[in-house]
């Protein structure tokens, strides 16, 4: 995964009805710890990390790098979406696509915050790169995940076996250009 491209970053806060978007601050450390260490958030990524490795290695400030979102309820984080350009990716329909990825506190889902926060980001993409689509790479058996692609447009475009189950890789067009 490497870079977006020539995008102006960070942007200003993004205010949805009920969230805010913003770059990654100093205090959402405990949280991204608490998302990473998380075995629910991870049953079909992989399996958490360790919480004592995270403590060890983890900057006091989580990176930063343009695409990268926390989300905000009540001044709180409650999650992560990455918008990040997928140049190693072992899928030729993805290579040089921008990929969405999304990591939400178990406690916060069920609630349409992630849609309502990635709607936000696409958003954001259209404006910053417009005429690019975007990809998403999911297990199938990831049924939340399933069904937040689709509300937000995502297509099918194939299915594969990687990592030991398989996976959707979807597609979102390029927004029309403005006017
Ligand atoms: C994938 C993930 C972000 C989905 O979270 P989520 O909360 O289920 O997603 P949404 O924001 O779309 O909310 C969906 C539910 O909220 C409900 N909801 C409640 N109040 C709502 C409201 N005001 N507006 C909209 N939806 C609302 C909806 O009915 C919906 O349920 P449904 O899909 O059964 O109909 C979450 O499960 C997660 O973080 N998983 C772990 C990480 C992961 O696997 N990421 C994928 C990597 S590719």
């Amino acid at each position: 995964m490497s870079d977006l491209g020539p995008v102006a970053w960070p942007p200003e806060p993004i205010a949805t009805e009920r969230l805010v978007l913003r770059e990654p601050a100093a205090r959402d450390r405990a949280t991204f710890i608490d998302l990473l260490a998380s075995p629910e958030v991870h049953t079909y990524l992989g399996g958490p990390r360790e919480r004592e490795e995270l403590e060890l290695e983890m900057p006091r400030a989580p990176e930063r790098w343009p695409g990268s979102f926390v989300v905000e309820l009540d001044g709180a984080m409650i999650g992560q979406i990455l918008l990040r350009r997928a140049t190693d990716d072992r899928r030729p329909a993805a290579a040089g696509k921008v990929d969405l990825g999304f990591l939400f506190l178990p406690e916060a889902w069920g609630n349409g915050y992630a849609a309502e926060a990635c709607a936000a980001a696409l958003d954001w993409f259209d404006g910053a790169l417009p005429g690019e689509p975007v990809v998403l790479t999911t297990q199938s058996a990831n049924v939340g995940s399933m069904r937040l692609a689709e509300k937000l447009g995502f297509t099918e475009v194939e299915r594969f076996e990687a990592w030991g189950a398989e996976q959707w890789l979807g597609q979102r067009p390029a927004a029309a250009p403005a006017g």
